[in-house]
Parts: structure tokens; sequence; C-alpha cells
């Protein structure tokens, strides 16, 4: 860490201040974020506050991401390429922030080689990478969560089905891009889900398993949190729109929009939640010999029987960092570091008391068929509250290049207000074929 060193008021720096000043050139880091989407471009911003810090590396990264890092042509995915490119360049801390590679064993691989990161290992990450693991794990811990029966046989899944109550959850084992979950309000509607994902592989392998549940109601909220596998910070709540189009209408997508803190989310429900949910998941995930170091997801339903949970993920939700980062008033890599190293208990993770909202613009179409390669517009004034997450380069123009394309957030003493700003933002960024929600936040403020 840099050391502080400001001179002595009035005269020259003393011989101590003067060396602290020299120390501050050396201490410095190469850091290397894999990723490309708006969550990373919202580490990545937060990670260069720290002083300490000479240079980020994204992979891949974005045309707007390009802005605060040297993005590097290398896929999130492509694990062995990753780790030649983090030894090549001396890398000093690596954040895996997509579900992917952390399943995939990223974090494992550059450890292996004395690389420290951010990131659960893959033994770990398979707490969202195996939803029959996770409901497994959660029922064996008696930590709350829907009931549910696990089939890897379609004749007995569509057989269950017959006497099983309607609406109905039925959700792909393993990774689906966030699609691999249907809500089932008729018998033929599950049934078909069930022969889609069994049948004709609509997620590959990912629907050899599947998990049949209970249908849960009531306010949704998302709770990241640190961990280093001993203690667990949770970070301010917040609440993701998911559905494409206004009043929560539309298809499923991966987020239009979120706020934070949620209202849903008293101090009441924190207490119980750290109590009934997030330090049991992390002794049951120790008690496996799978200790979970990063920032585990918990997406919580709470219901009329108390905080349930709906799906763990095992990294930074997106949109959900674009409005939790903002509000962090810590250091984000010392905090990073402290789950590495073990020593959370003793780091200090403390959030601001204002109100976040983060507004998605999207490619008209998403999340199914869109047009990309627009050029877009965003004032220099506002760059500092726009995360990028679909864009490229060509010929010094920024052009969308994704479903999502970026995130504007707000930071107010209100809701009211982070709203209204990020709107006003919204208005001022221009690309054609632009889509965004116009009700983000509009079931927070019903909520208060
Ligand atoms: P997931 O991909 O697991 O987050 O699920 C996507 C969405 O489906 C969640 O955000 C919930 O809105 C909904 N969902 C998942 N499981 C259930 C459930 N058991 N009951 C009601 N809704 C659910
Ligand atoms: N916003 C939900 C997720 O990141 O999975």
């Amino acid at each position: 860490m840099a050391t502080s060193s400001s001179p002595t008021f009035g005269g020259p720096p003393s011989p101590l201040e003067k060396a602290n000043l020299e120390l501050e050139k050396y201490i410095t880091m190469k850091i290397m974020v894999v990723g490309g989407g708006g969550r990373e471009h919202a580490i990545i911003k937060k990670i260069k506050e720290n002083k300490s810090v000479e240079k980020i590396y994204a992979l891949p990264g974005n045309g707007g991401i390009a802005a605060d890092a040297e993005c590097v042509d290398i896929g999130a995915k492509d694990i062995e390429r990753i780790v030649d490119f983090a030894v090549a360049n001396g890398i000093d801390y690596a954040v895996v922030a997509p579900d992917d590679p952390l399943v995939l064993g990223c974090v494992d691989a550059l450890e292996e080689k004395g690389i420290p990161c951010f990131g659960p290992r893959a033994n770990a990450a398979i707490i969202e990478g195996s939803k029959v693991f996770s409901k497994n794990l959660m029922k064996k811990y008696g930590i709350p969560t829907a009931a549910y029966e696990v089939f890897d046989d379609m004749e007995a899944a569509l057989k269950y089905l017959e006497s099983a109550p309607i609406p109905t959850v039925i959700k792909a084992d393993g990774l689906a891009l966030g699609k691999g979950v249907i809500i089932a309000t008729t018998l033929d509607e599950a049934k078909q889900a069930v022969i889609s994902m069994m049948q004709d592989k609509q997620f590959g392998s990912s629907g050899d398993h599947i998990v049949i549940e209970e249908f849960l109601s009531g306010p949704e909220v998302s709770v990241l949190a640190f961990t280093d596998g001993k203690v667990v910070k949770p970070m301010v709540s917040s609440m993701d729109h998911k559905r494409a189009g206004d009043n929560d209408t539309g298809l499923n997508t991966g987020g239009m929009g979120t706020v934070a803190p949620n209202p849903y989310y008293t101090a009441d429900i924190a207490k119980e939640c750290m109590e009934t949910i997030f330090k049991p998941t992390v002794d049951a995930m120790n008690k496996e010999s799978r200790t979970f170091k990063g920032c585990l997801y918990f997406g919580l339903m709470l219901t009329e029987n108390g905080p349930k949970v709906i799906e763990y993920n095992c990294r930074f939700g997106d949109p959900e960092t674009q409005v939790v980062l903002p509000l962090l008033e810590s250091d984000l890599l010392t905090v990073m570091q402290a789950t590495t190293n073990g020593t959370l208990a003793e780091t200090e993770v403390k959030f601001g008391d204002g109100h976040a909202c983060c507004v998605i613009m999207a490619s008209a179409g998403y999340p199914q068929s869109y047009e990309k390669g627009f050029e877009m517009t965003i004032p220099e004034d506002i760059a500092p509250d726009v995360y990028v997450a679909g864009a490229k380069t060509a010929d010094g123009k920024l052009l969308t290049n994704g479903g999502r394309v970026l995130g504007v957030t707000s930071v107010c003493d209100s809701l009211e207000e982070a709203i209204k700003a990020s709107y006003a933002k919204v208005e001022k960024i221009h690309f054609d074929n632009k889509y965004y929600r116009h009700d983000i936040g509009k079931r927070a403020l019903a909520a208060k």
C-alpha cells in the first residue's frame, strides 16, 4: 500500500517524508481483471482509486473499458492464455469476475503460478455452477430455500409434474447464461420446459440434470457479500429489474437496471439473513472442504415464511455491481486482497448512506435479436458514471457491440433523486436503436 507522506506544513519535506515519497514510487501494482462487461467496468473504475495501482489490464474488456484499462484480446474462458498473459506480464493481483472462468478453474490455475486472486476456486464456484449442488447443500445444512426434487431421468420428471403444484419452477443444473430457469404456470408449459431441457438439450449438458422446485413469492433482494472463508461482510443490498419491459413485462434479461439499497431489506431482515443464511452458507462450504473466498451473491426472496435463497452466484452480480460499488467508501482493492489473505475480519468494509440507481441502455430487440455497430456518443461530464457493457472501437469511434450496451449510475441522498439523475443522463447518451426501461426504481419507491 502507498504510505501517506504529505510534506510538513510550510516547510520542505523531512528526511522521513522524502523517503516515504521515494517509496511510494516503487509500491506499484499490476492488476488483471478477467471479463468484459459493465460489472468489470465498475470494478476497474473502483480499483483505479487505489493509488498503488500502476496498471490495469482487462481480458478481454471492451471498447468502453479501454478508457480505463488496457484491453487484451483474450477471452474470459481461455484459461491457458489468461495464465500465460499473467505470468508474462508480472501480474500482482488478478480479479476473476465472470461465472464461467471461475467454474472452469481460472483461480486455481493462476494460484498454481503464484498469482493471488479475487474469486473462489472451482471447487467452491460450484455453488453457482451446479444448482443440484447448491440445493443439496442448503438441504443438508438447513439453509432456507424452496422445496425441490432433482431429476436425471426425463420420464420420472414428467411423471412427477402430474402431481406437482402449479406454478412450478424448472431449473437446468449448470450455467445457462441466466436463462436456465422456467416458471411454468400450466402443466403443459412445465412439461414442455422439461422436454426442451432434457430431450432437446436447449442448454446443452446443463440440462442433463434438472431441479423442479416450489414456486415462492415475495420481494426479491440481491445481497453481495465479501468473504475470506472465515467471516462474511455483506455489501449494501440491491434490487435488480430482470424483465425486458416496463412494469416487469416481457422476457427475462441479464438485468435492465438496479437500485441500492433495497427498501425491503430492513435491518431486522439483514440480521436474520446473517444468522440463517450468510454465516451458515460459509460454514457449510468449509465443512464440505470447499472454502469460498471472494464475492458470494445471495439471491433472496422475502417470503411470508421468512427470507429464502433463490440462487447463489459465485461472483459480483451484473448490474448490481454498478450500484453497489459506487456506494463503497472503503478501498476495493484492499478489501479484495483481504478476502484472499484471510484478513477480512480486520478490514473495514464501509458503505455510504446514499442511494444509487443504474439504468441499463440496451439495443432494441434484446434479449432476442438486435442490431449492433451503431456509433455511441457519451458526453464527457457523464462518462465517469457510465459502465460500458457492449462496445467496440473502430476508426476512433465507439460502436455498440452487444445486447446490453451500457449502464448509467447516479448516487444521491434519496432514491427519487438518484432515479431522476440517471434518467437525465440517459437522455444525453445517443446511439441508434437505443432501448431502456422507464421504470427502474419505481417498485422500490412504492415500497418505502
Ligand atoms: P435465477 O436464474 O435462479 O436467479 O432465477 C431467475 C428468476 O426466476 C429469479 O430472479 C426469480 O425471479 C425467479 N425464480 C427462481 N426460482 C424461483 C422460485 N422458486 N419461485 C419463484 N420464482 C423463482
Ligand atoms: N443480476 C443477476 C446476476 O448477475 O446474476
